[in-house]
C-alpha cells in the first residue's frame, strides 16, 4: 500500500479525490492538509473533516495550512464554479467531524507524518502549493522521505483560469515555481488537458449515487459545480481533475508520461501562473541550452490508456 498526504482546497472534485483516497484499499491515507483555493482556507478545512466523517476516516488528521499565497495576495478564489461553501451550497449536509484540527498546521503535521514514517510518503497536493512549498523550504531534511509529489495542476495548451494558466498553478504561481523548478523532490504533473478527458456524465453519477450512501452524498455536492461545467464542457457533466490525480497515485502508471522540464510563469503578463512544458527533443533543447530556463525535470502526465477503472472504486 501506498503511503499518502492529501494536500486539498475542497472544492467539489476535492471532494471525489478525498472519497476516492479514504476508501481504498491501495493506500494508507495519513493525513489531510489544507489550504486556501476554491474558497477560504477554514471552509476548505471545514469541508476535508466533514468529507473524511463521511468516510467514516475520523481517524485520519486534518491540519489548516496556507490562507494565501506565499507572495503575491489576490482575491481570486473559485467559488463561481464549487459554489460559495466550495461544496455546492450542501456542505451542511454532511456529517459533523468530531475529530479537533490538529493544532500544529499544515507543515507541521506534514513534517510530523513524514518524520514518522518508516517509508517514504506520496503527498498529492490538489489546491494551490503553497504548503508544499513551504514543507520543502522549512524542512530540506525531510526531502528524502517524499517518494513522489503527485500534483493537479498545470495546462499543456490553455487554460482555465486564464487563457494561459490553471487554477491551482494561478493561484500561487511562486509556490509552483518553488515546487516544480526546486529539483529536490520527484514531481508528477498532472494537467487539465489530461483530467478533461476524464470528463464524468450524468449516467456515471447515477451510478455513483446508486452505489451507496457515500456514493449518493457525493452526488448530492455536485449541482453547482454541473452548472458551471454545463457552460465549460458545453454538454451535461463534469471534470473530477482530482480524483484523477489520486486515480495515479492509487494505480500507479494508469496513466502516460513523459520527463520534460517544467517553467512555470511568474511575471504579471498574461501569462502568470502558465506552465511553460519543454516538448522539444532533448538534441534540440541541448542546441538552444543559453535560451533554455529551466533544466529541473518533472513528471508530466500527457495521456491516458485506460478508462480509469480507478475512479469507479467508491
Ligand atoms: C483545479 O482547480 C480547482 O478548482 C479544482 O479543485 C482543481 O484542483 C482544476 O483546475
Ligand atoms: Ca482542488
Amino acid at each position: 500500500t501506498t503511503k499518502l498526504i492529501i494536500d486539498t482546497d475542497p472544492g467539489v472534485d476535492d471532494a471525489f479525490a478525498i472519497a476516492l483516497a479514504a476508501l481504498s484499499d491501495d493506500v494508507d491515507l495519513l493525513g489531510v492538509t489544507t489550504v486556501f483555493g476554491n474558497v477560504g482556507v477554514e471552509t476548505t478545512t471545514r469541508n476535508a473533516r466533514r468529507l473524511l466523517a463521511l468516510c467514516k476516516r475520523g481517524d485520519v488528521p486534518v491540519a489548516q495550512g496556507a490562507a494565501r499565497p506565499l507572495v503575491h495576495e489576490h482575491p481570486h478564489r473559485a467559488r463561481y464554479a464549487h459554489g460559495a461553501d466550495g461544496l455546492s451550497g450542501r456542505s451542511a449536509a454532511l456529517p459533523e467531524a468530531e475529530r479537533p484540527v490538529e493544532a500544529g498546521g499544515a507543515v507541521w503535521l506534514l513534517s510530523r507524518l513524514l518524520e514518522q514514517s518508516d517509508e517514504p510518503v506520496t503527498i498529492a497536493p490538489i489546491g494551490p502549493l503553497t504548503n508544499i512549498a513551504s514543507l520543502l523550504s522549512v524542512r530540506p531534511d525531510l526531502h528524502h522521505k517524499i517518494a513522489r509529489v503527485v500534483i493537479m495542476g498545470g495546462a499543456l495548451l490553455h487554460g482555465n483560469t486564464t487563457a494561459a494558466a490553471e487554477f491551482n498553478i494561478w493561484s500561487d504561481p511562486e509556490a509552483a515555481h518553488r515546487v516544480l523548478t526546486g529539483g529536490e523532490v520527484p514531481c508528477v504533473l498532472v494537467p487539465m488537458d489530461l483530467t478533461y478527458r476524464c470528463a464524468v456524465d450524468l449516467e456515471w453519477l447515477d451510478a455513483l449515487t446508486a452505489s451507496g450512501p457515500v456514493g449518493a452524498a457525493l452526488t448530492a455536492l455536485t449541482p453547482d459545480y454541473l452548472a458551471h461545467y454545463r457552460k465549460a464542457l458545453g454538454w451535461d457533466g463534469m471534470v473530477i481533475h482530482d480524483a484523477v490525480a489520486v486515480a495515479e497515485v492509487i494505480r500507479p502508471g494508469i496513466l502516460r508520461t513523459v520527463a520534460v522540464p517544467v517553467a512555470v510563469e511568474t511575471s504579471f503578463g498574461p501569462s502568470r501562473g502558465a506552465t511553460v512544458v519543454d516538448q522539444r527533443r532533448p538534441e534540440l533543447r541541448a542546441d538552444t541550452d543559453g535560451a533554455t530556463t529551466t533544466t529541473a525535470s518533472t513528471t508530466v502526465h500527457t495521456a491516458v490508456d485506460t478508462d480509469l477503472d480507478a475512479l469507479r472504486a467508491f
